[in-house]
């Protein structure tokens, strides 16, 4: 199986799950708001690498007042948000030639794309994780060149955990850990702000559901409201999913590359950052019920359920719940998806200090 290239149908069905649920994601976005928060809401200049039909540009749109969006697909980037600048790259080492000379942007954030980034062994076409994980630095090491001095980098994708800790035990240690390193956070009436500008996204409302207390919103106080409501984390989140659903089942495949926390946070630090911190989230997709969630997957995933059910008899919702768990409450369904956000600071050339999940290898 090969790596998605985003081509017609699947760009139309990720962007039409995105639309019929535009609330789904929002977990995602939250620690975003703190992570990558401007000086001043509406001021500098922002760059998202793998940008998809624009889930996050629209929030960095409101909150950054240039955007541009890095895109390998030519059919993600039809579906960008006006305003946006697109840049169309053919990888993204190379494609930082393609960033006007002289933009230097304050922030550069990439959500769910670096694990498409893969290099492959010659003989048998196979990834090469050794080779995968250097051009994936290398990608990083690219675009902090570009960064402003004390601008941000914000990587956040599925990846594994290393430690084997119990999750409220993780997410506690971690909420300590962020509040001591004075991670980013971003002040209530920005949030306020953000929630009114963009209502289908439901910022608020997210918030609420995770009993998340008013106030300002930091990564620490995702941690601990996780920690508190006891929503769980495994070792390896959703990364089963896609080596066995999205790999067999999407009408594009899926071969990937997923890091490991620790190794992130080395190869952060060796691109260049300082002040890394990487830490393991959940970030749970929120539904009014089952049927919602296996609709949204099998959208956002372009699977091709219907041949193996008819070989098989087996039905797709059983698939899909082979390497997800799909829970439901009263008012909600809940899919446990979880994501690594991984965070430092162009202070010079060479990363100074780290914090993360685990020392660096
Ligand atoms: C799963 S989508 C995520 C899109 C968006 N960030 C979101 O979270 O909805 C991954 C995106 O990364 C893009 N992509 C994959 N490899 C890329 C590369 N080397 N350079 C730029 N974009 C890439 C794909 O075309 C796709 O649009």
């Amino acid at each position: 199986m090969s790596s998605p290239n985003f081509g017609h149908e699947r760009a139309r069905r990720f962007q039409r799950a995105l639309e019929a649920y535009p609330r789904a994601r929002t977990t995602e976005l939250l620690p975003l708001l703190a992570a990558a928060r401007p000086a001043r809401l509406g001021a500098g200049t922002a760059v998202e690498l793998g940008s998809g039909s624009g889930y996050l540009t629209r929030l960095l749109q409101e909150m950054y007042a240039t955007v541009y969006a890095v895109e390998k697909s030519a059919q993600m980037l039809e579906r960008l948000p006006d305003g946006a600048v697109a840049v169309q790259v053919d990888g993204l080492v190379t494609g930082v030639a393609e960033l006007p000379p002289g933009v230097r942007p304050d922030l550069v954030v990439s959500l769910a794309t670096f694990h498409h980034i893969v290099e492959r062994h010659a003989e048998t076409g196979k990834v090469d994780d050794e080779a995968s994980r250097v051009l994936q630095e290398n990608s990083v090491a690219a675009w902090v060149d570009r960064l402003a001095e004390g601008g941000r980098f914000v990587l956040v994708d599925v990846g594994r955990r290393d430690d084997l800790d119990d999750t409220r035990a993780y997410l506690t240690r971690a909420a300590e850990r962020l509040s001591a390193a004075d991670g980013p956070s971003m002040a209530a009436a920005d949030v306020e702000a953000l929630d009114k500008a963009l209502p289908d996204y439901g910022l608020r409302a997210t918030l609420d559901v995770l009993g998340h207390p008013d106030g300002d919103l930091s990564l620490a106080g995702l941690a601990r409201a996780y920690a508190d409501a006891g929503y769980p984390l495994t070792t390896n989140g959703p990364i089963t999913h896609f080596d066995e659903t999205v790999r067999t089942h999407s009408i594009e495949g899926h071969d990937a590359y997923f890091w490991s926390a620790g190794d992130l946070a080395a190869g952060l630090a060796r691109a260049g950052l300082s002040d890394v911190t990487v830490t393991t989230l959940p970030t749970p997709w929120l539904f009014l019920d089952k049927l919602g969630a296996y609709w949204f997957i099998n959208e956002l995933f372009g699977l091709d359920l219907d041949p193996e059910e008819r070989r098989t008899g087996q039905s797709g919702t059983a698939i899909i719940d082979r390497n997800l768990t799909i829970r439901s409450d009263a008012d909600h369904a809940i899919v446990d998806w979880q994501l690594l956000y991984a965070t430092g600071v162009k202070r010079g050339r060479r990363g100074r200090s780290e914090t993360s999940d685990s020392p660096p290898a």
